[in-house]
């Protein structure tokens, strides 16, 4: 089994840019397939999970042709991706499995997505419920789990979607079916979550209304314009070094180019609330998505309460939060985050007990966790559980370790941000 060792940290003064955003990424190459001739993507993330849908696209005909930061999409038009010659392999992603499947519902044929042993485990019965509701046939294992068979129909029923669960995954993948029906697709969510598809569509002049919580767009969509895009940097990667900067004393770092959409940056703001010290510069807005350079100043922490508003846009950086909260003063409470259990590993168990290990008082909830702040962490081997982002949140806790902290399973940052272990050794 591959590890890592890792040490302490002293003070970090550095300006940096992290990886370009994963879920904008996807959105892109998955619009671009589908648009009528030439796409570009500038900034792209080029990760595995981006390439899962990478290649899903190419399976389906799509040519797409790589460079170190671009890549250029020859969309084939809205209906006319072609039959594939294998399985859908999504891998690790998802993303690539539950927003691809809203599109494989639109298209004249039948294709089967499969997925790695965690992915596997993953529930789609999510988006299998919509789906069927918009007169798609489709068959998975224990009607839940990949691999999951689709029946495309080119003439889908419109969706009046009212979802129990905040879910971007969920509410792409029903608005991307809900562009080959022929009516309008309305879907709603308790806590609005990441808006990246909604944003993307309004970019690209699709037909799409946005009033409080509801969702609507009206189908067919017949044509997507050929279009070029820039992708800003992802929050969720800046989001380890933001942490770094706020334990670590004397400490100054600037992240360049980072989005800052509201629905992604709910860390952030729980972060100010426990009095870290982080400024937005040089707002702007790129392709309608907010965008600014991030300083964060080292900082002494409170704890917090976590409130159920608060989770969809937290949800992927709870991990972190629960390690930063370790070295916060007081107790900290994180409440109603029962989906990180759904996720690339089960995250409450995982960081719990990974950082349990390395000396943390953590009380596992079933929907979340109880942190006592203030401890001293200590030297240990810990495990990734092969989740990336359980990965870099443990890199976080070891820059405040007096000693080693062994690292097994540290390869899987490449699904949403290859570089991580140089970035993170040379600040
Ligand atoms: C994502 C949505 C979130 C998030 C995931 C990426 C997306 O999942 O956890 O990492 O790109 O739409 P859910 O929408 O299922 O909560």
């Amino acid at each position: 089994m591959k590890e890592i060792k890792l040490f302490k940290k002293s003070k970090i003064n550095a300006e940096i840019e992290v990886v370009p955003d994963k879920s904008i990424t996807h959105r892109a190459i998955m619009l671009a397939s589908l648009a009528s001739g030439d796409c570009v993507i500038k900034n792209f993330l080029s990760s595995a999970d981006c390439y899962s849908t990478i290649n899903a696209f190419r399976n389906l005909g799509v040519s797409i042709t790589d460079t170190e930061n671009e890549l250029l999409i020859k969309g084939t038009g809205i209906n006319c991706l072609k039959n594939p010659t294998a399985q859908i392999d999504a891998e690790n992603s998802g993303t690539t499995a539950r927003l691809l499947s809203g599109i494989l519902a639109g298209q004249n044929f039948v294709s089967t997505i499969v997925g790695d042993e965690s992915l596997s485990k993953r529930p789609m019965k999510r988006i299998i419920e919509p789906l069927r509701q918009m007169n798609v046939e489709i068959s998975a294992v224990e009607d839940n789990y990949l691999p999951m068979t689709i029946k495309g129909n080119p003439f889908l029923k419109p969706l009046l979607y009212n979802s129990k669960i905040s879910s971007a995954q969920v509410k792409s993948c029903i608005l991307f079916a809900g562009m080959f029906a022929d009516g309008i697709t309305t879907y709603k969510e308790p806590i609005l979550s990441r808006d990246h598809t909604e944003r993307m569509m309004k970019y690209l002049n699709l037909p799409i209304e946005i009033k409080n919580k509801k969702i609507s767009l009206k189908g067919p969509v017949k044509k997507i314009e050929p279009f070029e895009i820039e992708i800003p940097n992802d929050p969720s990667s800046a989001s380890y070094f933001i942490a770094l900067a706020l334990l670590l004393e004397n400490s100054n770092i600037i992240i360049k180019n980072v989005c800052i959409n509201p629905t992604r940056i709910g860390f952030i703001n729980v972060l100010i609330k426990m009095g870290a010290k982080i400024t937005f510069l040089n707002q702007r807005i790129l392709y309608n998505e907010p965008v600014a350079d991030v300083l964060v100043k080292s900082s002494r922490l409170r704890s917090i309460k976590l409130n159920k508003e608060d989770v969809p846009s937290t949800i992927d950086e709870i991990p972190l939060l629960a390690t930063v909260a370790t070295q916060a003063v007081g107790v900290t409470e994180i409440r109603d985050a029962k989906e990180l259990r759904l996720k690339e590993s089960d995250r409450i168990k995982t960081i719990c007990s990974q950082l349990t290990e390395m000396g943390a008082k953590i009380i596992e909830q079933e929907d979340g966790m109880i942190i006592m702040g203030g401890t001293k962490l200590k030297p240990s081997k810990v495990n990734s559980f092969n989740d990336h982002r359980i990965a870099m949140s443990l890199a976080v806790a070891s820059s405040v370790v007096d000693g080693k902290t062994v690292l097994l399973n540290p390869d899987c940052v490449k699904i949403s941000f290859p570089n991580f272990w140089e970035l993170f050794k040379s600040v």
